[in-house]
């Protein structure tokens, strides 16, 4: 059965909100059988495109990638997320958000920043587009990647504005790297679920970049737990292909016409 946007936000203080990206169809249908939410995450800027950073992402790409993703979901709630330069006012971004969830029937959008967006997710919301929040690291403008909450100001802020957001009416809220005893104040200080990526157990979900947990993508971040060594298992794969075809091991006459 499909998720519904109510049942994930009654997950918050009983159960784990499990998520994860994809940015494909195949993926996206093994992740379907596991996660509450798959995200079609702009981080596919750096991890498929090699982009300097997540602002070199275009609607058509996220489209194009979002398309693919839902024809492999059936159960998880489908977020994508909107790229940089899509929503810098509340007119462009309806418009950007009516054309990713026509075009790719996902469920939701979401947005990174606080404050300055606090009218443009308020004016999707009144148009009935479901939007998640995205606060700590914000990848679309932060110019160097480091962790959030370890300053009073900065604090205060991340609180601020995930009270903000969540007035807006955002179903949920990723915190990244934000610093752990802030996370739990956040989560401790809001009615919908926040989830964390580098943000501590102290969030309701977790979400991870999929091609990070499987060891695809070659990085080592603190916050990163690589449940499989997936380079290993597809050089073992084709070098056993390479020695088939040199010593004319394959193709037997089984696969042959
Ligand atoms: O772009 C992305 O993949 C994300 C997640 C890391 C939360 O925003």
């Amino acid at each position: 059965m499909k998720r519904k946007i109510s049942d994930l936000i009654k997950k918050k203080n009983k159960k784990k909100i499990v998520c994860l990206t994809a940015y494909s169809k195949n993926i996206a249908n093994i992740l379907d059988n596991f996660c509450d939410i798959v995200l079609v995450g702009d981080s596919l800027g750096s991890v498929l495109y090699n982009y300097k950073s997540t602002r070199e992402v275009s609607l058509d790409t996220m489209i194009e990638h979002s398309k693919s993703v839902n024809m492999g979901i059936k159960k998880s709630l489908m977020v994508v997320d909107m790229p940089y330069n899509t929503y810098r006012n509340s007119k462009e971004a309806l418009k950007n958000a009516k054309k990713i969830i026509s075009k790719t029937k996902c469920d939701a959008v979401k947005l990174e920043g606080g404050k300055k967006i606090y009218k443009i997710v308020k004016t999707l919301i009144k148009n009935k587009i479901p939007v998640m929040g995205h606060l700590g690291v914000l990848p679309q403008s932060d110019k160097i990647l480091k962790s959030k909450g370890k300053k009073t100001l900065e604090r205060n802020k991340i609180l601020n504005d995930a009270k903000l957001l969540e007035s807006a009416g955002i179903f949920s809220l990723v915190l990244e790297c934000v610093e752990t005893s802030l996370s739990k104040i956040v989560t401790e200080k809001i009615n919908i679920p926040t989830i964390g990526i580098g943000s501590s157990n102290n969030c309701d979900g977790q979400i991870l970049v999929f091609d990070d947990l499987i060891g695809l993508n070659p990085i080592d971040v603190k916050f990163l737990k690589k449940y499989a060594n997936i380079r290993k298992e597809i050089a073992k794969a084709v070098s056993n292909y390479t020695k088939d075809v040199r010593n004319e091991k394959f193709p037997l006459k089984k696969h042959s016409y």
